[in-house]
């Protein structure tokens, strides 16, 4: 392989290239908007890709991580803080009793519940569902059902069966007795914003294995209540938080629920910067700032937005809950995305013919609008390069 002379390296070619990076480079944010470095404004209805859920630089972190930097950047685990102890006090509060293990990121949270999973049941199997997505680290691509990333990494952790989302007797047969986990996004986020039956949810939490909720997407208020199972009325054992718990600063989180408890002793898992004082500060500004109020906002704009979505040309069908939603379009998603970004409005895609609308759960009326208008034009010059 022929390297570029070093003369022709610039930053972006000193990353390695693990995304297809749209050439924008994003310097502020405020709100649900951000800019680039040329003072070209965007509306965000991404989020990130769901991470910023208050909002672009939203005071309350802001000033909770703020005040911590001054204070403390850093303890290790070996000692206790006050901040990973608060978070984990509020979050145990909106769970109904459940410890949280810190660490950095969704994969990693992940991680967590696989290992967590084995020692508590000793059994290693794990179910997991097709098209789901659970993470990029080892043993998050070995329980994530989407063969186009996984095949170049081969061999994964074995003992992982996949089965149809929804399919009741495929998940009841998997479940055989060396099948300790079963792993399930209450909506597969990336797999194409597939909400999973509650009547499917209910039986899985009935077999004789851990139920772990992937709420690395979903949870935080993003469907309309603090975590999404909340609304399907069943109550996991295990639950993987990420994204934007922390509204932009890495933190993710295994939650184990009270009775499932017991199972990690000193020295069974860990994480340098797990439970991070900065991290933990801005998500308990966060986890208070998701109150009834903001989970309504997300409720009601939700039924506006996925309203609108469906009227738009081309938009089949909608699917989704609260402010995660897809809308399948005809064509590619991600042409639809690029005309957006184009026009001043960051989207996603989730899967080839899918954009994902994830804007902040803060987002008002007119914002909504404002991007029903910008997705209704790119969606038009789409139908119309393919009717030509
Ligand atoms: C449902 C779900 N699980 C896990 C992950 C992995 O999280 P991270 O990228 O923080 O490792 C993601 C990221 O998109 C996700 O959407």
């Amino acid at each position: 392989m022929t390297a570029p002379s070093n003369s022709l390296l610039q930053g972006v070619d000193r990353l390695l290239p693990t995304y297809p990076r749209a050439d924008l480079t994003i310097v502020r944010g405020e709100g649900a908007r951000v800019w680039d470095d040329e003072g070209r404004e965007y509306l965000d209805f991404g989020s990130g890709i769901a991470v910023v859920g208050l909002g672009h630089c939203h005071p309350a972190p802001l000033v909770a991580a703020r005040r911590q930097l001054e204070r403390l950047w850093h303890a290790s685990n070996l000692y206790r803080t006050e901040s990973a102890e608060e978070l984990a006090a509020r979050i145990s509060d909106r769970f109904g009793g459940a410890q949280a293990f810190f660490c950095n990121s969704g994969a990693e949270a992940i991680e967590a519940a696989l290992k967590y999973a084995r020692k508590a049941t000793g059994k290693p199997g794990v179910v997991a569902l097709d098209g789901s997505f659970h993470g990029r680290t080892l043993g998050a691509l070995s329980v994530t059902g989407q063969p186009a990333k996984r095949t170049a990494f081969a061999p994964l952790v074995p003992g992982v069966r996949f089965v149809p989302a929804n399919d009741i007797a495929a998940l009841r047969a998997a479940v055989t007795e060396n099948v300790g986990l079963v792993l399930l996004e209450p909506i597969l986020g990336e797999g194409g914003i597939h909400p999973l039956d509650p009547a499917f949810l209910e039986v899985a939490t009935e077999l004789p294995a851990l139920l772990c909720l992937d709420e690395i997407q979903t949870g935080v208020g993003r469907t309309g209540s603090f975590f999404a199972f909340e609304a399907l009325g069943i109550r996991p054992d295990l639950v993987a938080l990420a994204k934007s718990l922390a509204n932009g600063l890495p933190i993710g989180a295994l939650l184990v629920a009270d009775h499932a408890a017991g199972a990690f002793a000193p020295g069974d898992h860990g994480s340098t910067f797990g439970g991070n004082p900065v991290s933990c500060a801005a998500a308990s500004a966060v986890v208070d700032a998701v109150d009834d109020e903001l989970l309504a906002n997300v409720r009601e704009r939700g039924a506006v937005l996925a309203e609108g979505l469906a009227l738009l040309p081309g938009v089949q069908i909608v699917r989704g809950r609260g402010l995660l939603l897809g809308g399948v379009v005809e064509g590619g998603a991600a042409e639809v995305v690029e005309s957006c970004r184009e026009s001043g409005l960051l989207i996603l895609t989730a899967g080839e013919n899918v954009v994902r609308l994830a804007p902040p759960l803060t987002i008002g009326a007119e914002e909504i609008t404002e991007a029903l208008s910008i997705l209704g034009m790119a969606l038009r010059t789409m139908r119309s390069r393919i009717y030509r």
